[in-house]
């Protein structure tokens, strides 16, 4: 039963509670007509304290389009969080407003203290370089409609692996399903966390290589996750402008891959992946993008109780 419940990590719902949302979100994509008015009279707000396109559009955008409506803000600095008021207070203070919450906040853990103070349900956007659980959900919904599983999938991850959450999470949720080869492509100074890689990777005995170079195994991967160099998370510039080309995929680097390799990206991309590869029939991220509205549309009516 997800009604109640809140997503702060990809691994709060069970295998079968995640299928269930993936098989909403399917049903929507298919019929969304039957599901515009489900949501009338509730409320979803979103409180952002870091920037954001997607995610928030497409949270908005889901509670529109399931007939609900959306209060908010988008910059902490015109929320009275400038003035010094703590996650909980205002937590406790929208849940008088809202029925749902979608929070991203630049503090590793903000999503946590924010359930631990709310009534109602908290759904974690994205908490410092910690985890992105709706990223995930979106990444999971988009592999399984191209690819019709999560198994038997070498995946490989590349760019910045040490602060970008949408790996950590994606690494958490595709490491439950079965014969899975994670290769891990980053520069040494943004390989992924050793709490990733040990109580990960090697507590479930999941196979995975850590290279630098893409062009040495790209022929070998099913899934080629792209990232971006998360700047903002950086201690000193010198070093983020020394490591934020490290990878660009373009069309040279593509003639090794497999025709049926997937390109995905959380976006927003910067350099990583070159514009030449849009018209890609392998380049999926935009497709990822709009998957991410309808997986949301699906979670908050799980979480909301207005779909069984
Ligand atoms: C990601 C994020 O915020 O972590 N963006 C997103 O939600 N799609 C990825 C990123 O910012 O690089």
């Amino acid at each position: 039963m997800l009604k109640g419940r809140s997503l702060i990590d990809p691994r709060d719902f069970t295998v079968e509670e995640l299928k269930e949302i993936f098989d909403l979100a399917d049903d929507i994509i298919a019929n969304p007509k039957k599901y515009a008015k489900i949501c009338e009279g509730k409320l979803l707000a979103t409180l952002f304290y870091e920037p954001s396109t997607r995610t928030r559009l497409s949270f908005e955008a889901a509670m529109l389009r399931l007939g609900g409506k959306v209060l908010g803000f988008s910059d902490s600095s015109s929320s009275s969080a400038s003035k010094g008021e703590s996650i909980a207070d205002t937590v406790r203070v929208v849940e008088c407003y809202a029925d749902i919450i979608a929070m991203r906040h630049p503090k590793e853990g903000a999503a946590t203290v924010a359930t631990m103070n709310s009534k109602i349900p908290v759904i974690n956007a994205g908490d410092g370089g910690h985890q992105h659980p709706t990223q995930t959900l979106t990444d999971l919904l988009t592999i399984r409609r191209i690819k019709g599983e999560f198994s038997n999938q070498t995946i490989g991850i590349c760019g910045d692996l040490k602060f970008g959450r949408t790996v950590h999470s994606l690494v958490k949720a595709l490491s439950r399903y079965k014969n899975n080869k994670f290769v891990l492509i980053s520069p040494e100074e943004l390989k992924i966390p050793d709490y990733i890689k040990k109580e990960v990777l090697e507590k479930n005995n999941i196979e995975f290589v850590e290279v630098e170079k893409l062009e040495d195994v790209i022929s070998d991967l099913d899934i080629l996750y792209m990232t971006r160099v998360q700047r903002e998370r950086f201690f000193n510039e010198e070093d983020y402008v020394r490591l934020k080309d490290s990878y660009i995929l373009n069309e040279e680097k593509m003639k090794s891959a497999k025709d049926d390799m997937i390109i995905l990206h959380p976006l927003p991309r910067v350099n990583e992946i070159s514009c030449e590869l849009d018209n890609d029939s392998r380049a999926r991220y935009f497709e990822q993008a709009r998957n991410g509205m309808f997986v949301r549309m699906a979670l908050m009516a799980k979480l909301l109780g207005v779909c069984e």
